[in-house]
């Protein structure tokens, strides 16, 4: 084993979050530990393999063994040797309701508090309700003499974890305001040295402007998706084209062009959870009014799995049960083989449903697709999918769809008709190719054929 350098760190959670984090600690010249209470995901990273899909942190995740300054454990007693200590797990929505669900950081922080040694950073990181952070500080600080909290929010995106994490758009750092804060923060600064070095903005605030931060991102993020997303309701009624709107709109640098693309709309594990968490916080500080407009934000998003299944359905002219039909993408988005809240799933298990058999190929989520939608049949390739289909429907703009060819496919199915839910194809080599094309607030295809 390699003599520890820099700082030793836990990691407790390793989740997305927590996995990527630890990894990327290691690559700033860190010691690591991993907790996580399931073994198999602990064995999984001990063995230098993620249990989800996230480009490049099987790589690193190796490289941090060969350091020999990662490992994993599912014992907290292991994190005793750290100084500092990462909060990464996660605040799923609770069950029938739209509070966050405090279970994990609860457990998280009473195990933490068992091993805290004087002097210990805790760093949070998970997503949690304004206010939460304070509380903790309070138990922190009462637990070990000069041991101290940071609340310090995470904002990577899956398919980008390691970038975002490595070079993140900004640092924000919530502390306390005497002198054991001042220390946290400089031995978190030390921490993060080589990344502020960079150049990195940090900003340093209290906790629930920390707090806030983060679900204040997330929460204008799904609304940019949501309005362009009723930007494409108008455009379909007057003929207008969204995607040349966004492209118009995003020019203006006030508004820019990033989150405008319209079509299915948002899921995963982050953006629905966290408004709908951000409206119930709201409403228990007596402010419910302040926030519904995140209700609408929120209805206009699952609208577009609706509007999506009827229009296959009126491309099939009302006929759904006993066509054949090829799901392209089960995954929430590209480059992740995440399905929670996956509007392509939702699609798909709708349109069985409605009689159709379906067939779905995803180039990484099928396991996970297969253990939550077992009735749905799979496939290893889009264009075993296709074979035989009635229509196509492009759900997940992964990039191995957006660059087939429409005539290969052409050869395979049943009846040359495509739902491009993503607005990710071009309608013009599409309907070129004799396909009938579909998608959410765009022209007929035939006005694009006239201006080809
Ligand atoms: C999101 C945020 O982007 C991260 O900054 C944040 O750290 C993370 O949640 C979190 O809270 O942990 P992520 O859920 O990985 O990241 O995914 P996004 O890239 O934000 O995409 C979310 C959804 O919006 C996807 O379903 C995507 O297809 C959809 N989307 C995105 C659109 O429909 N249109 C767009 O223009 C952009």
């Amino acid at each position: 084993m390699a003599e520890p350098t820099g700082t030793v760190i836990s990691v407790i959670g390793c989740g997305y979050l927590g996995a990527v984090h630890a990894a990327s600690m290691v690559a700033l010249g860190h010691t690591v530990v991993g907790i996580d209470s399931d073994p198999e995901r602990s064995d999984a990273l001990a063995a230098g393999k993620a249990p989800f899909y996230e480009p490049g942190l099987d790589e690193m995740l190796a490289q941090g063994q060969a350091t020999g300054r990662l490992r994993f454990s599912t014992d907290i007693a292991d994190a005793a040797e750290a100084t500092v200590h990462f909060l990464c797990v996660g605040t799923p929505q609770s069950h029938g309701q739209h509070a966050a669900d405090l279970t994990y950081v609860e457990s998280a922080v009473a195990d933490l508090l068992t091993i805290l040694k004087p002097d210990d950073v805790v760093v949070g990181k998970s997503t949690v309700p304004v206010g939460t952070a304070a509380g903790i500080a309070d138990r922190v600080r009462a637990a070990a003499p000069g041991a101290d909290l940071i609340w310090n929010p995470e904002f990577l995106r899956e398919g980008f974890a390691v970038e975002d994490t490595l070079t993140p758009d900004r640092i924000v750092f919530g502390v306390g305001r005497d002198e054991v804060a001042a220390r946290a923060r400089t031995v978190l600064e030390q921490v993060y040295a080589d990344i502020l070095a960079s150049g990195t903005p940090l900003i340093v605030t209290n906790f629930s402007t920390a707090e806030l931060v983060k679900v204040a991102a997330n929460a204008f993020l799904a609304t940019k998706i949501s309005f362009i997303n009723a930007m494409a309701d108008l455009c379909e009624l007057v003929d207008g084209d969204v995607v040349e709107l966004a492209d118009a709109l995003g020019h203006d640098t006030r508004i820019g062009r990033r989150f405008l693309n319209a079509g299915l709309g948002f899921g995963g594990g982050c953006l629905p959870k966290d408004i709908r968490a951000f409206m119930h916080r709201a409403g228990e500080l007596g402010a419910d009014q302040t926030l519904t407009f995140l209700r609408e934000v929120d209805i206009i998003n699952l609208r577009r799995r609706e509007q999506s299944v009827l229009a296959v359905q009126s491309m099939l002219r009302g006929q759904v049960a006993g066509r054949r039909l090829a799901v392209l993408g089960a995954s929430f988005k590209p480059d992740s083989d995440d399905i929670r809240d996956s509007p392509a799933l939702a699609v798909a298990e709708a349109l069985h449903l409605m009689g159709a058999d379906v067939f779905v190929y995803d180039p990484r989520a099928r396991a996970a697709a297969e253990r939550k939608s077992p009735q749905l049949h799979y496939t290893d390739s889009a264009l075993a999918a296709a074979t035989g289909a009635d229509v196509v429907l492009l759900l997940t703009e992964w990039r191995e769809f957006t660059t087939l060819d429409p005539e290969a496919l052409g050869q395979v199915v049943a009846g040359r008709r495509i739902f491009d839910a993503r607005n990710a194809l071009d309608p013009v080599a599409w309907t070129g190719a004799g396909w009938e094309y579909r998608c959410l607030g765009r022209p007929s295809a035939g006005r694009h054929l006239d201006q080809a």
